[in-house]
């Protein structure tokens, strides 16, 4: 995958698969699967480090987490999240940013939101590096929104989404993650834009889905909202597994002999 798979998937009706990583065995897995591409989401702050929302992602958090992706995943293309507030404190802080998580091993940032982020978005592809949009549930905005609600329900907000997207598309994003808005919106922006649109609880007609990769993997059963599908129950076999291995300890069934040094 490259810039330009995005575009000629789109254009061949294929669609484009995105999960989250954060971590370097995770990133191993993934390297062997057909997976499209990986996402190093500011999401990390909540699923790595228990914070209530992306808002405690730092530039610092990010760029360590990147490396440790890159470093599993050699083959992959990764985006990486532009944290909270990096892209608001001027230039020379956005793209003293860029440059960290670019050398850390990205191929690509994402930013939120739209009007306020263009000029910036621009200057951002004109120096040479792509940029992946995200319209809709912006969770880095989670206080102005008032919570973890469906975005643009009523048609001036869906309006305003879709000249969002156009914005994002004119100046130079390559792809646009879609987020918790509804299906028919979703349907609406794929069709207007010449980019892909990823979506999270976008319905099914965007050009391609991405989840975190705990919550696919279902890691934390109390964690279910409507978009999301668990493809195995970690939670449950991580439990069991860790428990054998505590009574095997206590019954002295572990180590054998065979898995110990003469
Ligand atoms: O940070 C993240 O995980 C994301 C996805 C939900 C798209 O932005």
């Amino acid at each position: 995958m490259n810039i330009h798979s995005f575009a000629r998937k789109k254009a061949d009706r294929q669609k484009i698969s995105m999960v989250t990583c954060y971590d370097h065995w995770s990133a191993k897995i993934l390297n062997e699967t057909d997976v499209d591409c990986i996402l190093v989401g500011d999401s990390l702050a909540v699923v790595m480090h228990g914070f209530d929302s992306t808002v405690h992602a730092t530039t610092e958090m990010m760029e360590m987490h990147v490396a440790a992706v890159r470093r599993g995943a050699p083959d992959k293309f990764i985006i990486a999240d532009m944290p909270f507030l990096s892209c608001s404190k001027g230039l020379v802080v956005a793209m003293d940013t860029v440059q960290r998580l670019m050398q850390a091993g990205a191929n690509a940032v994402k930013i939120e939101g739209d009007t306020h982020q263009i000029e910036l978005i621009r200057h951002i592809v004109e120096a040479g590096v792509p940029v992946m949009g995200h319209l809709g549930l912006t969770p880095q905005s989670i206080h102005n929104l008032g919570g973890h609600k469906v975005q643009a329900k009523d048609e001036e907000d869906a309006n305003k989404l879709i000249s969002g997207a156009k914005k994002l598309e004119d100046a130079g994003c390559f792809a646009i993650v879609l987020e918790c808005i509804p299906t028919k919106l979703g349907s609406c922006v794929a069709q207007r834009l010449q980019i892909p649109t990823i979506g999270i609880g976008a319905g099914p007609h965007t050009d391609g889905q991405v989840l975190v990769l705990q919550d696919l993997l279902g890691v934390n059963p109390d964690f279910m909202p409507k978009f999301l599908r668990h493809y195995a129950d970690n939670h449950t076999l991580i439990r069991q597994a860790v428990n054998h291995f505590h009574d095997d300890v206590m019954t002295q069934a572990f180590p054998s002999l065979a898995e110990s040094y003469r």
